[in-house]
């Protein structure tokens, strides 16, 4: 429908029936008594364009979201730092092929990496032939990835790993079934040196399996060390390291922002378990790596401050980092003493938008990206309102950051919906996550919400009872929808939104329900996931007039937009109307 056609209209729409999700074309039957009545004005446009950040993503390092999801890494573990920088390590889910008559693993901290010293040793007794000859298929260790690697036919996998040894190894790499049987590729590795030696290989899948492993045995005696083993997929969006089909799913959404790395991921259950971006930039190989205490798993960090910034560039989006304000859940650092931390946030934001010269900047140029990043919004902290430090040590990451980069726009964990804040601020939080009559009601909280203070951000809403939401129900989409359809309504004043949690790999289910559900090698989008795609020609959008007669008001809302594709360059009407069903759907 041309903007021709549409202009100077009034529209009258009844509603007998009513549909779920994408209700337009509703019949219109004079005879019948009409439950509603829906009038759409596209004269009375002027006041109400839609922010073009208005429904984004938010994506957390929860339920494996990143890794052994969107960050395309195969390999767990890959420097055997899982129990953190004390010897014995954990090396899940590394295990050991063969028994302690043939080989002894063992973690030490020799590596030739300053900030990860865990490397892990093998000492093979077993020899290529005679009386303790080594099994046919040889001893050592596999990685089968997050719950089985998927490795498909044709396609080029990349080993990097480090190796020592006393003496000549003969070392077999493998990508294998689950069982270690069917070979779907297979490189040797020769090499001798007390040194430690970087190995590169490419690898060709000359079959597929969507449970692998990756082997390294051998049945040669002597001792050998290996750290920092990864294997990547070559085929990655751009090559920038994201899975492509999970990549594309939320490139579908077109969103209008991306809110990362948390969450509670950010806080941490402790301090000393947050996430510290310095820790996640540099080459991948000399990241420590953290345990996500709130999340509980450990991350090798290859998904870190850079790779985010780079994510949100790739969806054509605007990054919003959430960074930690030196709360957890369970300490804190008092304001007399945060100076480093904010210092620590400033560094962060000369590395995403300093100049390629600059101390931390020269770093992004280094990793491959000279020109700065699109870097406008941080958030200071995750859902820390109430904690005992929290406007003090706002106020020194606000003053200091409001002094270095007057653009950036800065967000409250404090909601002002209700009550003004007593602290500046370009926008607030606000997180809902409830039953779904509950989360529909609250589709004209925002009608009340002052319009003269800072923005509003719902930066993470959903249905989550578990009678209502389960792993993902049509009836709490439907309740999301009806909300969201107030915050269009309402954004004047609500600027971002975004549902959370976004993903979950299967055989790590930390919090339901999510947008996307996968496993390595397949995903799929719950009703919340494609009740997103309902709004994602909204961003930038014009919001028209419209006014709804109907007594079911508590269980009816409607919204209007006029959008333009920019593929053809039309401009199409788009109505939504969402009815809460009374039950279950
Ligand atoms: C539609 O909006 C225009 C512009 O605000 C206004 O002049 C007109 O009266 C409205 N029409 C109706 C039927 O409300
Ligand atoms: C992943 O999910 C698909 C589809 O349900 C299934 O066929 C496959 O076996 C799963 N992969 C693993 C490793 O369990
Ligand atoms: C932080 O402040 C609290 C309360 O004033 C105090 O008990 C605690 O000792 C302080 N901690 C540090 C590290 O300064």
């Amino acid at each position: 429908m041309g903007l021709l056609h549409i202009s100077h209209t009034l529209w009258m729409l009844s509603f007998i029936g009513l549909c779920a999700l994408h209700c337009c074309s509703a019949a219109i039957e004079e005879h019948q008594t009409p439950i509603a009545r829906l009038f759409v004005n596209a004269s009375d446009t002027s006041p109400c364009p839609i922010p073009d950040t208005l429904f984004g993503i938010f994506f957390e390092e929860i339920n494996h979201a990143g890794a052994g999801g969107l960050w395309a890494e195969l390999v767990s573990n890959r420097g055997f730092e899982a129990g953190g920088q004390n010897i014995p390590s954990n090396i899940y889910p590394w295990s050991v092929i063969g028994d302690e008559s043939m080989l002894i693993v063992a973690t030490d901290r020799s590596s030739c990496f300053d900030r990860n010293k865990i490397a892990l040793q093998m000492n093979v007794l077993c020899n290529n032939g005679g009386p303790n000859a080594c099994p046919a298929e040889g001893v050592g260790i596999y990685n089968p990835g997050f719950w089985g690697m998927n490795i498909v036919e044709g396609k080029m996998y990349k080993l990097v790993l480090y190796v020592r040894s006393l003496g000549p190894i003969d070392v077999l790499v493998s990508l294998t079934d689950s069982q270690g049987v069917q070979k779907l590729a297979t490189a040797n590795i020769m090499t001798s040196g007390v040194k430690w030696t970087k190995v590169e290989i490419l690898l060709k899948a000359k079959g597929s399996n969507y449970n692998s492993r990756l082997q390294l045995t051998t049945r040669r005696k002597g001792v050998v060390w290996f750290d920092q083993v990864s294997l990547t997929p070559l085929d990655t969006y751009k090559g920038h390291g994201f899975r492509n089909d999970l990549f594309q799913m939320i490139k579908d959404l077109k969103p209008g922002f991306l809110r990362f790395p948390g969450g509670c991921f950010v806080e941490g259950d402790w301090l000393m378990n947050a996430f510290r971006w310095k820790e996640t930039v540099g080459p991948w190989e000399e990241r420590p790596g953290h345990f996500g205490d709130v999340w509980k798993y450990w991350t090798d960090d290859g998904f870190g401050h850079y790779e985010f910034l780079q994510l949100a560039e790739d969806l054509g989006t605007v990054p919003i980092w959430v960074f930690n304000n030196g709360i957890s859940h369970n300490d804190e650092v008092n304001t007399s003493v945060i100076l480093p931390f904010v210092q620590e946030i400033l560094d962060g934001l000369e590395f995403a938008r300093g100049h390629p010269k600059s101390r931390w900047g020269s770093l992004r140029a280094a990793m491959g990206h000279p020109a700065p990043f699109n870097l406008k919004y941080v958030a200071i902290g995750n859902e820390d309102c109430e904690k005992f430090n929290y406007r003090g040590n706002y106020l020194k990451f606000y003053d200091a950051i409001r002094q270095a980069y007057p653009d950036i726009k800065m967000i409250s964990n404090c909601d002002a919906s209700r009550a003004p804040l007593d602290h500046p601020a370009d926008l607030y939080d606000y997180h809902i996550y409830s039953d779904a009559k509950t989360m529909f009601e609250k589709s004209n909280y925002f009608d009340k919400a002052p319009r003269n203070g800072p923005k509003a951000f719902v930066s993470e809403y959903a249905v989550t009872t578990a009678d209502d939401a389960g792993t993902g129900t049509l009836l709490a989409a439907i309740a999301e929808a009806g909300f969201a359809i107030g915050l269009e309504k309402n954004s004047d004043l609500v600027n971002m939104a975004s549902y959370a949690p976004l993903y979950v790999h299967v055989n790590d289910r930390r919090w339901n329900p999510d947008a996307i559900v996968f496993n390595a090698s397949h995903a799929y989008g719950t009703p919340s996931y494609w009740m997103q795609h309902f709004f994602k020609d909204s961003n930038g959008a014009t919001l028209l007039s419209t006014s709804l007669q109907t007594d079911l008001t508590d269980r009816l809302v409607a919204s209007a937009i006029m959008w333009q594709n920019p593929v053809n360059m039309n401009t199409y009407l788009r109505i939504k109307v969402q009815q809460l069903p009374q039950n279950r759907v």
